[in-house]
């Protein structure tokens, strides 16, 4: 059995102290064999909010995954940084993180990719070199283990490329994203082979708030089974609003009532 925090959204210079220092109890407590941040870990990619976020990912106490989101590129007011090293500061500042986006042990293997754009600020993409990535990362994987892919971009807000379902058909069992600061969880059906089981994290501690509360995901991951609790803010404290559980059967991933 493993167990997966899943935080999104960060947006350190737009985070909400309190709900930083909950989160922060919160994780300690659960202890998770990983933890894994579908970006945005910054408000505007400023030095001192990679400074800030570095830091809290400090305090977690458990191997940190990884991937930038849009707002963690150089901004567009920086139109030569933006074009020529859109990524320079995540790089520099999360270093060692920033390049080792994939994790395996016995029980699952994890892939990040990165579908932020830098010629576009809200879309993603996925790339025929990310197919190549969770090919090259799966070569050695065996059935029992928990296929994970995680990327910024939902499925609502990527663009043409190649879909979800292709994740679908290279075996991926469980897709992280973040990007639309509103929980989601749900099974993805392809047409043609299998599903999997896609997690969407509300922002995790950011005053940025949409439809959701403050929130992040624990997946406990034991395969073929899948169980996804939903922690939300609730003012004071981070508690289960809901918990979705899955399991696989053959190529197809099910919701349990
Ligand atoms: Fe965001
Ligand atoms: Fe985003």
């Amino acid at each position: 059995m493993r167990l997966i925090a899943h935080l999104s959204d960060l947006h350190f210079g737009k985070a909400d102290p309190a709900v930083v220092e909950a989160l922060v109890a919160d994780i300690a407590q659960t202890k998770p064999d990983l933890v894994i941040i579908s970006g945005d870990l910054t408000q505007r990619a400023k030095s001192h909010q990679f400074a800030e976020a570095r830091a809290f990912l400090e305090r977690l106490g458990a191997p940190v995954l990884v991937v930038p989101g849009n707002h963690d590129l150089a901004p567009f007011y920086r139109p030569l940084k933006r074009l020529l090293a859109p990524r320079a500061k995540f790089e520099k500042h999360l270093p060692g993180l920033a390049q080792a986006t994939c994790y395996s042990d016995d029980e699952i293997i994890a892939i990040g990719l990165d579908s932020t754009r830098h010629l576009r600020w809200q879309s993603g993409k996925l790339r025929s070199h990310h197919l190549d990535e969770v090919r090259s990362e799966l070569a050695d994987s065996a059935d029992h283990h928990c296929k994970v892919a995680f990327l910024h971009h939902p499925p609502s807000t990527a663009v043409a490329g190649h879909s979800f379902d292709t994740l679908v058909e290279h075996g991926i069992d469980l897709i992280l994203t973040g990007h639309a600061h509103k929980a989601h969880v749900d099974v993805i059906n392809t047409p043609a082979h299998g599903s999997c089981v896609l997690v969407q994290a509300s922002t995790a501690c950011s005053t940025r708030l949409r439809q959701d509360a403050n929130g992040f995901a624990l997946i406990q991951v034991d395969f073929p089974r899948l169980s996804v609790n939903i922690r939300g803010w609730n003012g004071s404290a981070f508690h289960t609003l809901h918990v979705h559980a899955f399991t696989k059967q053959g190529e197809t991933w099910k919701a349990l009532a």
